[in-house]
Order: C-alpha cells, then sequence, then structure tokens
C-alpha cells in the first residue's frame, strides 16, 4: 500500500519508473523508435533487429527511409511531414525492406515531439494477406453467384418457349380432336396440359426470382395502402374461392420498389389465403407498425402453421411441406419475398405455432442496407 502511494508521487521514483521504462522498451514486439527529423533514427528497440534482419549499426546510421519500400517512400515522407506540424498519426500502412530481400507490411502511430517524433511499428503482413484472401474469395463468389443468376434467367427464359409451343398444341389437341379420343386418352390429356400448367408456374416463378435477384430495386415513395388493394384485386378470385376475409389494418407510405413490394404482399396473402385449416376459411391480417429505423409489414393469419423445426427453411428454394395434391405451389414464394426484404436492406421471418396460425413480419429499413452498398457515410 505505502509503495503504490509513494508511486503516484512521480518526482520520488522517477529513476527507478525510467529503469520499468526501458525494460519495457526493449521487451516490446512492437517497433518502438524515437527518429530525427534529420532522417535517422535515435533511439529504438530490439525489435527492429529482431523483425527486419538489419544489424544495430546499420539501423542507426543508414536514413530510415532507406529501409522503406520505394513505392512507399513519398507517403512516407508526406506522414512525417504532418508529424513535423505536430499533428498524430495513426493506422499509417507501409512496406519495411528487411534485410533478407523480403518485404512486411507495418502499420504506424506516431506522435509529434520536439527535436523528434516517436513512433510504433505493428507487423500486419499476416492481417493483410489474410484480408487480400478474403476479398479475393468474396470476388470468386461474387462472380460465381452472377453466373448462377444468369443461368438461371437464362434456362427458364429459354425454357419458356418450347413449353408454349407443347401447351399450345395441346390446347389445340384438346379443342379440335378431344371428341375422338376414348375417356383414358382425355385422361392422359388432361394430365398432359396439368403438366404444362404447373410448368408454367414454375419457370414464372423462376423468372420472377431471378428477375428480383438481379435488380436493385428502385425506390419510390409507396402507398402500402393503395399497393394493397391492388394486390387484393389481383388474389381476387382466389379469395373468392376460398371463402377468405381480409382485415387490412393503417398502412404507412414508406420507401421501396412498389412492383417488389406488390410481389412479396401478393406471395405472403396468397399463402394466408391458401394454407387456412380445412375445418375452416382463411382469415387474414394485414398491418404495420414503425420501428426503429423502419417499417414492419405483417400478414397473420389463422390457419394450419408451421412446425418450430421448418420456420427457417421454408424460405429457401423449392421447400415445400406438403405434397401438391393437399396445396398447390412451387415453393418458390417465400423465397421470393426473403430476396425483395434482403435487398431492400431488410429481412423477413415468421412466428407461427401449428394449428393456430403463422404471422410473417418484414422489416423494410427507411435507409436501406443493401449488400455491397455501405450506409452512407455521416462524416463530411
Ligand atoms: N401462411 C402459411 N401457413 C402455413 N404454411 C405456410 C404459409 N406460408 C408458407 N407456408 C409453408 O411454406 C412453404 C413454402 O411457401 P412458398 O415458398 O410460398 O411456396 P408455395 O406457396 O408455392 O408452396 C409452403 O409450401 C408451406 O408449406
Ligand atoms: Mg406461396
Amino acid at each position: 500500500m505505502e509503495r503504490l502511494h509513494t508511486a503516484a508521487a512521480p518526482s520520488s521514483v522517477a529513476p527507478e519508473a525510467a529503469g520499468h521504462l526501458a525494460r519495457l522498451f526493449a521487451m516490446s514486439p512492437d517497433l518502438l523508435a524515437a527518429a530525427g527529423f534529420d532522417g535517422l533514427l535515435k533511439e529504438f528497440n530490439d525489435a527492429w533487429e529482431q523483425q527486419l534482419g538489419w544489424t544495430r549499426a546499420q539501423l542507426g546510421t543508414r536514413p530510415y527511409l532507406e529501409i522503406v519500400h520505394p513505392d512507399d517512400r513519398q507517403a512516407t515522407e508526406r506522414e512525417i511531414a504532418r508529424l513535423a506540424a505536430g499533428e498524430t498519426v495513426t493506422e499509417y500502412v507501409c512496406r519495411l525492406l528487411c534485410a533478407d530481400g523480403s518485404i512486411r507490411w507495418m502499420a504506424w502511430s506516431g506522435a509529434p515531439g520536439d527535436e523528434a517524433f516517436y513512433i510504433v511499428g505493428r507487423d500486419v503482413s499476416d492481417r493483410l494477406a489474410m484480408e487480400h484472401e478474403l476479398a479475393q474469395r468474396a470476388e470468386r463468389l461474387q462472380g460465381t453467384n452472377a453466373e448462377l443468376q444468369d443461368f438461371a434467367y437464362t434456362a427458364s427464359h429459354d425454357l419458356s418457349e418450347p413449353l408454349r409451343m407443347v401447351a399450345s398444341f395441346l390446347s389445340l389437341l384438346e379443342r379440335r380432336s378431344a371428341g375422338g379420343l376414348d375417356e383414358s386418352g382425355r385422361e392422359y390429356l388432361r394430365q398432359a396440359l396439368d403438366g404444362a400448367g404447373r410448368m408454367r408456374h414454375l419457370i414464372d416463378d423462376l423468372l420472377l426470382y431471378s428477375r428480383v435477384a438481379n435488380e436493385e430495386p428502385r425506390r419510390q415513395q409507396v402507398d402500402l395502402g393503395e399497393l394493397v388493394a391492388d394486390v387484393l384485386q389481383i388474389l381476387g378470385p382466389a379469395i373468392e374461392q376460398e371463402d377468405a376475409t381480409i382485415e387490412v389494418g393503417h398502412l404507412p407510405t414508406l420507401e421501396a420498389e412498389p412492383g417488389q413490394i406488390a410481389q412479396l404482399l401478393q406471395n405472403l396473402i396468397g399463402n394466408a389465403v391458401k394454407f387456412h385449416a380445412p375445418d375452416r376459411p382463411a382469415v387474414v391480417r394485414v398491418t404495420a407498425r414503425r420501428t426503429i429505423g423502419g417499417t414492419v409489414v405483417t400478414v397473420a393469419d389463422e390457419g394450419i402453421g408451421i412446425p418450430d423445426a421448418d420456420q427457417e427453411r421454408i424460405f429457401a428454394m423449392f421447400t415445400r411441406l406438403h405434397g401438391r395434391d393437399t396445396y398447390a405451389g412451387t415453393g418458390i414464394g417465400l423465397a421470393i419475398c426473403r430476396r425483395i426484404a434482403e435487398r431492400h436492406g431488410g429481412r423477413i421471418y415468421v412466428e407461427s405455432s401449428v394449428d393456430s396460425g403463422s404471422a410473417f413480419h418484414t422489416l423494410l429499413p427507411d435507409a436501406p442496407t443493401v449488400p455491397g452498398t455501405p450506409r452512407a457515410a455521416t462524416a463530411g
């Protein structure tokens, strides 16, 4: 206790403290130095010799700029000029030349003094190599992704044409010659037409998905209430057929791509109408609420619900929890929804319990953080 007390008075411990500091100076794995504005290192620790391989004599007599990589010398001189002007320097990165001809990336902090400036350098070669590797991988991934998306688009686009032909000749056959077929012949024809229709849906959904994936949303002011009204119009026949009730709460205006948000609502409301319990018609509620920095749009139903274990995977492409005899569909709708939410910098998730219903929440941020486009910097 007594020691601690005296240690607080600097004058009485100066020689001892200086000894401590000298020990620490010598031990540091970082490069520490007091460097002169005359271009020479005045005092430097052992890390310089250990890490760079130059001898103490070499380091003490050669201008320090000589061990800076030639391409970094100008920038380094600029940083030294800043120190000379009394500024501090942080995270300045440059390359140093080692005695064996290799190169090390060092990150420097510097503080100005009267006749010298003080610098601390840390070897960041490994970190930079890792960052570089990561950036390269991200770039490769992005390339592969773009290629896949192109592929999905082209494939579904090119499948459309022959399918249209198959479907129209089947229809022609049905209209012109179905009379000449026996009962099983007509059944085959019906099955073929049904298959062509399903394939049409699949291709349309795939095209929709890749369009959402490829195109940057063009944001504008969107009246959610109007959008929902349009969507209900489109879903009219299904709503009528299922005898569904749709309740729409007060909906705000927000900044988004209207076409994509309409698609999202159509998929969610369409699902809510479709996945009603066998013994009761669908009751669907569309609501929205403000949250910090965004709006949460919710489509809730009182339908069959989704088991906990499936609540994440239903957003993946082609995932369906039922056979198509029970509920028709392609399994692409929610994947499209997730894409649309992500494209707007938001996300989508579901709360649900089996037999009592589901609520799909979509968070749409005001100031979007779309992957790849950082949030606008606030600093000037
Ligand atoms: N409102 C809902 N209630 C219960 N299950 C749902 C609901 N919405 C989606 N699901 C489940 O998630 C699956 C994926 O949905 P989606 O991608 O829209 O495909 P689809 O509607 O073509 O089957 C559905 O097949 C269904 O099993
Ligand atoms: Mg669906």
